[in-house]
């Protein structure tokens, strides 16, 4: 990390913490394999990623994996002592590097990703951390639901490194009795460990037990986690139909849309279906409080009655003093605003307006909210849509300010068990590009129509 990064991150944790400079977590996972401790884990990085907050997962299965590539169930049992010696020998390992990346000064969230299932191995957690000046909070996923964990089983534990090339059928059955090793020792977390700052997500989050949570950002991080759930479902993201100030090259404002906006706005239903909504499903609408927003949404909640929502938090970010302008009057009516915007657009705050950076912060609630929900579409515009965006596509804060996200084009996004699926839609309906690339101020120029083929891609979370 650059020294100027590195001091802006600062400021960013500083926005989700109270006083000390050098504050450490370290977020113990603790549950049964096949609990989500690993999703949850991810989840937990992306979310801290985008907010600003350094953070790195020690997973403590592929320290073991060096040693032991494809263990056997019977490796896991508790009377083997070679595997007991060498799953210890996995957790230390992983406890080092860990306390060496803190020592070093990169992080402040760091997740210590193993089954921790006997309180002993947590005391000494526990102890470590705290001679370190490492805050602990402890993540319990507890689930009984068989037929669950024995569909997590499929889905991603006979895909796993430690099964790479076997008869997937022999995995999980060897799965299984792995689960069955552990379930000889596991503890969960219970009273005797009253003093330690604690979750517990019990089936899926249904019940969610909280113990003695004390700064704002560990508070944070439960609220996230708390919301999580892996029902399934879609969230689609549109910008607006072209407006007004998009065909004459200007920025922000409150305009409508064009008659070609107004085209998008009339297709937008049937590209919806277009995507695949499957039967009897609701979909819930948000837009900004903006005209174009409403506007575009206006059909789709007339064709379908989906509920719809306005949020101030999906307006356009805050151009400031430029708003009306058009970037080639920004250039040469600020041009050194201009230059510093294209050297660091992310963190860039227009005079008396917004950063990307001010977006992301202002969006947090939208983000939990959309953790909590199931099938939205979010009507929103280019710089808000980018920062949602890169969320869910853990796309890197210095380049969400420049990805291309045309006009008339519908994006599906559904969360998998390790990623998100991305289809994207277009309306086959032509509209200016708003897209500036760095060092241009050229006029919005039309771009033309395509076929509305999906263009599918994977990302990971
Ligand atoms: P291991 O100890 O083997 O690493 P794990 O607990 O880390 O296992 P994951 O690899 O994260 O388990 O399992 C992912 C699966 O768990 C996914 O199929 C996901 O849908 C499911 N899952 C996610 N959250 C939960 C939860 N809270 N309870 C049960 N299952 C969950
Ligand atoms: O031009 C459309 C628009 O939504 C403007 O209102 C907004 O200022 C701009 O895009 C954000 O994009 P960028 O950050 O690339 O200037």
């Amino acid at each position: 990390m650059s020294s100027k990064s590195a001091i802006r991150s600062q400021q960013q944790h500083k926005v989700f913490m109270a006083s000390s400079e050098d504050y450490k977590i370290c977020v113990v996972m603790v549950g049964l394999p096949a609990r989500g401790k690993s999703l949850i884990a991810g989840k937990a990085m992306r979310y801290l990623a985008w907010v600003g907050i350094p953070a790195k997962v020690f997973n403590v299965g592929s320290y073991r994996r060096h040693a032991t590539p494809q263990p056997a169930a019977t490796f896991f049992d508790p009377h083997n002592e070679e595997g007991e010696r060498m799953r210890r020998a996995a957790a230390e390992a992983a406890m080092t590097d860990m306390l060496q990346w803190f020592q070093d000064g990169k992080g402040v969230v760091a997740v210590l990703d193993a089954t921790n299932s006997t309180k002993e191995r947590r005391k000494w957690i526990y102890e470590t951390c705290h001679k370190a000046d490492i805050e602990t909070l402890f993540v319990e996923s507890i689930c009984d639901d068989e037929d669950l964990i024995m569909n997590n089983i499929l889905e991603v534990k006979t895909t796993s490194p430690d099964y790479k090339g076997q008869d997937p059928e022999l995995a999980a059955l060897d799965f299984r009795n792995r689960i069955r090793n552990y379930e000889l020792v596991y503890q969960t977390i219970d009273d005797d460990e009253k003093s330690f700052t604690y979750v517990k997500l019990i089936n899926v989050g249904s019940t969610v037990i909280i113990n003695q949570i004390k700064d704002y950002l560990s508070s944070r991080l439960v609220y996230y986690i708390q919301n999580l759930h892996i029902k399934p479902r879609s969230i689609w993201l549109s910008r607006h139909g072209e407006s007004e100030f998009n065909l004459s090259g200007k920025i922000g404002g409150d305009a409508n849309i064009s008659e070609r906006g107004e085209a998008y706005a009339r297709k937008l239903p049937e590209l919806l279906r277009q995507s695949g909504v499957p039967e009897n499903t609701k979909i819930v609408i948000w837009t900004s409080t903006l005209k174009r927003t409403i506007q575009t949404a206006r059909h789709l909640k007339a064709e379908t009655g989906y509920e719809k929502l306005e949020w101030k938090a999906l307006d356009e970010l805050d151009s400031g003093v430029c708003d009306g302008l058009t970037y080639e009057e920004i250039a040469e009516k600020y041009p050194e605003d201009f230059a510093a915007r294209d050297e660091d657009k992310y963190n860039y705050r227009y005079r008396g307006g917004e950063s990307y950076r001010d977006v992301v912060i202002r969006l947090e609630p939208i983000i939990m909210e959309l953790e909590r929900s199931e099938n939205v579409i979010i009507v929103t515009h280019q710089a808000v849509l980018r920062c949602i965006y890169a969320y869910f596509m853990n796309v890197p804060q210095e380049q969400s300010p420049w990805m291309e996200v045309p006009l008339h084009t519908l994006i599906k996004l559904t969360p998998r068990a390790y990623g998100t699926e991305e289809l994207r839609f277009k309306a086959n309906i032509p509209a200016v590009s708003t897209w500036r690339g760095k060092g241009s101020s050229a006029k919005h120029q039309d771009f033309p129509a395509e076929g509305s083929e999906p263009a599918s891609t994977a990302g990971t979370h």
